[in-house]
């Protein structure tokens, strides 16, 4: 039997302590958490014998894992955000709330503000040799009705496996789009297939796989997310039929219902992709049922470029100017005429709220339909 103190009042009253239940500040849901915490480490330190170079080394690993900003990965890859999606389908069970496209993972790829479009989109840029692939469906009630002005927010990987934003080579917004269904509740998309892809293979979520004999591979895949006023957000994805690895996903994201059928064309101009997939929605109880849950992604920026060489560039009446926001503008001269280029990058901060990632409610001037 394990020595035990954990449970001593002695020890408890040094948790509480610790997560802050002596004081009068802070957020209370924030203490009792993090007193769980404490407690359920301290138990498993216990029970388990955790030495303590096995302690030292796992927070070595954490500090390595925020390093590379892989904790989104970890718990895709240990099924807990799988397992997130059990849950809430036990709790919607619970209530009758059943039937229609299942959900699955989010995954932490997800780009807010891609380009809205009416009906269909190009999600690619051109610039990906990959198989062109053409992708329709309708987004339709419970009945099998169809659900006009419902925005269908996609995003998915080049055939490298990578993702535009995190992977600055591609376009802002290469594959990912959001298309306004019409009338007949339809979308439309022309893109590339995607690749299915592994975890980075020097990082440390792969290290942990090792450990557990893994492999960290996904199969091809497309994210969604569905929604329409008055029905619930759906976060799903579209598995791709015939992948290696459809059934044996490293984040567990394939689900019944949620393989897509590729249908690889041979014709006159060469090869391409079909793919129809049809989503349902629940109707929503409540109009948080509407949103997708807040989990923080990037601080919304507000800014302007400031060009050189106009003479007010520092002289502005309105201040607007400030050092790191000078766009430096070259002008060509060229056989086709002059032209101007300027390149400009923007970092953003992480949000530590969802209302950072929006731009502050004030009264807008002009508020421009369907923007
Ligand atoms: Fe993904």
């Amino acid at each position: 039997m394990p020595l035990s103190i954990s449970r001593t009042a002695e020890i408890q009253t040094f948790f509480q302590e610790a997560a802050g239940f002596g004081n009068e500040h802070g957020n209370p849901r924030m203490k009792q958490i993090v007193l769980r915490v404490l407690q359920d480490t301290a138990k498993l330190i216990e029970d388990l014998e955790i030495t303590d170079d096995e302690f030292w080394t796992a927070v070595d690993y954490l500090n390595r894992l925020g390093g590379r900003g892989e904790a989104g990965l970890l718990v895709a890859g240990l099924g807990i955000e799988h397992f997130l999606d059990l849950l809430s389908d036990a709790k919607d069970a619970e209530v009758g709330k059943t039937g229609g496209t299942p959900r699955t993972i989010e995954g932490p790829l997800y780009v807010a503000g891609a380009p809205l479009s009416k009906g269909e989109a190009r999600l690619d840029d051109g610039r990906d040799p990959g198989t062109p692939m053409f992708l329709e469906g309708r987004v339709l009630d419970l009945d099998g009705k169809p659900i006009a002005g419902a925005i269908v927010d996609v995003w998915h990987a080049n055939t490298k496996g990578l993702y535009s934003y995190f992977d600055q080579s591609q376009s802002a917004y290469n594959l990912r789009r959001r298309i306004v269904t019409d009338a007949q509740g339809r979308y439309r998309a022309r893109s590339i297939v995607p690749s299915g892809y592994g975890c980075p293979a020097d990082g440390p979520t792969q290290e942990c796989l090792d450990r557990l004999g893994r492999h960290g591979q996904r199969p091809a895949h497309i994210h969604f997310f569905i929604s329409a006023p008055g029905y619930r957000h759906l976060t799903t994805q579209i598995n791709l039929s015939g992948d290696q690895y459809l059934w044996d996903d490293f984040a567990y994201a394939t689900r019944d219902g949620l393989v897509g059928e590729v249908n690889f064309v041979e014709d006159a101009s060469g090869r391409h992709a079909e793919l129809e997939f049809s989503f349902q929605l629940q109707k929503a109880t409540s109009a948080d049922d509407e949103q997708r849950s807040p989990a923080p992604g990037y601080r919304h920026l507000t800014t302007q470029i400031n060009l050189s060489g106009d003479q007010y560039l520092w002289d502005d009446f309105a201040y607007a100017t400030r050092d790191g926001l000078v766009g430096e503008v070259n002008f060509v001269e060229d056989a086709s005429g002059r032209h101007a280029e300027l390149e400009f990058s923007f970092q953003l901060q992480k949000a530590t709220s969802a209302d950072d990632e929006q731009r502050s409610q004030r009264p807008r001037a002009l508020q421009v339909q369907g923007a």
